[in-house]
């Protein structure tokens, strides 16, 4: 059996990331636990920066977007390989620094930065913010003259292109919260262009997440050109185009460009214009990279349906619960003895919302370990501590070495700041 992440491979009927039975890892740090494969973290980021190395005239920057995985260990491994990321909050910009990470080429995204957030972000000199709205930019003017600098700002514009993806990860339709109207776009330059601590550098926009065709990126990049064509006649000089994130992976049986034909692609469009590019990839780096290792602790039969409870919930992994996101759920080690039945994999929250598979065919029984496939992105992030559980622990494989990246968290590490009155 072929899994669709190249470091979780089957090996005499035992499922190893890169060298190490996953077995192993439960025996170790029990479950649910998340694992991360460090060469495939590598590999991923590297097949944009090879993409990009192609064309020697242009200048490029990969972003990580740190909100798809923001374990510190991540992190490391990406800023090692020179990195930058793209940040949506104070918090990130710590786990960036703290990880070793260069401020300089950090962009800050997100919707509606506090004041504190942009004062440290100008203090520790990242590259850019990408602005969502004329109060932000206002926002940020003010905080830059408190403390005597001047800010990089990108617009944050909307193009209005339908991402074709999830209603709750599309962002560049004109109902969507994000950024400004490319049509209002031209005003808000001219108006940053007034304001003494504003320095504008780039054009920024990300239209959606899990996109399945290069189509919508590539609507989108001739929008931003033509509103760049625009500002170049006023005397509105641009450094940079950020196209954002957005690229999919395969979860089941979705055919995806990779990230060469998408990189090609941009550069392509954008021909001989002079601007760099910035890409903000989260998903495509770190989704196939990780999984969730799950036990089972319970199978129990209605007259209806075939519940297998494992020990991860809605907690841990909540994109089955949120978007209706089918993951593939495999066997740790391949049982032929089980008999073979139709199953709901779920949690032990006490939800009906809380599954992590529907309707799978799979050989199991009480105590088998199972691992959710391509759990890397928008997995150990979005979990939480509901039903008072603690989150779970995180691994890295590197070949034959297993490094714990995050404990388990304990009762005491819940209950550390509540006060009883
Ligand atoms: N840049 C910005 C401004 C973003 O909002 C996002 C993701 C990214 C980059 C990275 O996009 P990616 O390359 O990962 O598609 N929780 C959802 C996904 C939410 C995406 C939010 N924005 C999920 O589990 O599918």
């Amino acid at each position: 059996m072929k899994t669709k992440m190249s470091e979780f491979n089957y090996k005499d009927g035992q499922l190893l990331v890169e060298e190490v039975r996953l077995l192993e890892i439960a025996k170790k740090f029990s479950t649910p636990c998340y694992i991360y494969s460090k060469n495939t973290i590598q590999k991923n980021f590297l097949a944009y920066k090879e993409a990009f190395d192609k064309d020697q005239n242009r200048n490029h920057q990969v972003c990580y977007s740190v909100k798809a995985n923001s374990n510190l260990s991540v992190l490391k491994i990406l800023a090692q390989l020179g990195s930058g990321f793209d940040i949506v909050s104070g918090g990130e910009l710590q786990r960036v620094i703290r990880a070793g990470g260069n401020p300089s080429k950090i962009v800050f995204s997100g919707v509606a930065k506090t004041r504190a957030e942009i004062n440290d972000a100008i203090s520790a000199g990242v590259k850019c913010f990408n602005v969502e709205s004329i109060t932000e930019l206002k926002r940020i003017d003010e905080v830059a003259k408190n403390i005597n600098r001047v800010a990089n700002i990108s617009i944050r514009v909307n193009p209005d292109v339908d991402a074709e993806t999830h209603p709750y990860i599309s962002t560049g339709l004109k109902e969507n919260k994000f950024g400004i109207s490319i049509d209002e776009a031209l005003n808000v330059y001219k108006f940053s262009q007034t304001l003494d601590h504003i320095n504008i550098i780039g054009v920024d926009c990300h239209i959606g997440s899990q996109l399945t065709s290069l189509l919508p990126f590539i609507d989108a990049l001739k929008r931003v050109i033509s509103l760049i064509d625009q500002l170049e006649k006023i005397g509105i000089e641009i450094e940079h185009i950020d196209i954002g994130g957005g690229l999919g992976v395969s979860y089941k049986d979705e055919t995806l460009p990779t990230p060469k034909d998408y990189i090609e692609s941009l550069l392509k469009t954008l021909g001989s214009r002079k601007q760099n590019l910035i890409i903000e990839p989260g998903r495509s780096i770190i989704a196939n990279a990780g999984a969730l290792l799950t036990k089972i602790d319970t199978i129990k039969t209605n007259d209806k349906k075939n519940f297998a409870i494992v020990d991860a919930g809605m907690n841990d992994l909540l994109r089955p619960s949120l978007y209706n996101a089918w993951m593939d759920v495999i066997p740790v080690i391949e049982n032929t003895s089980s008999s073979t039945n139709v199953y709901d994999i779920v949690g032990p929250v006490c939800e009906t919302g809380d599954f992590i598979a529907k309707d799978r065919i799979l050989s199991i029984k009480e105590e088998d370990l199972l691992c959710v496939c391509s759990a890397g992105a928008y997995g150990f992030v979005m979990s939480s501590n509901y039903n008072s559980r603690g989150r779970a622990a995180e691994v890295i494989v590197d070949g034959n070495k297993i490094h714990l990246a995050r404990k388990r968290e304990t009762i005491d590490d819940l209950l550390n700041g509540e006060i009883i009155i």
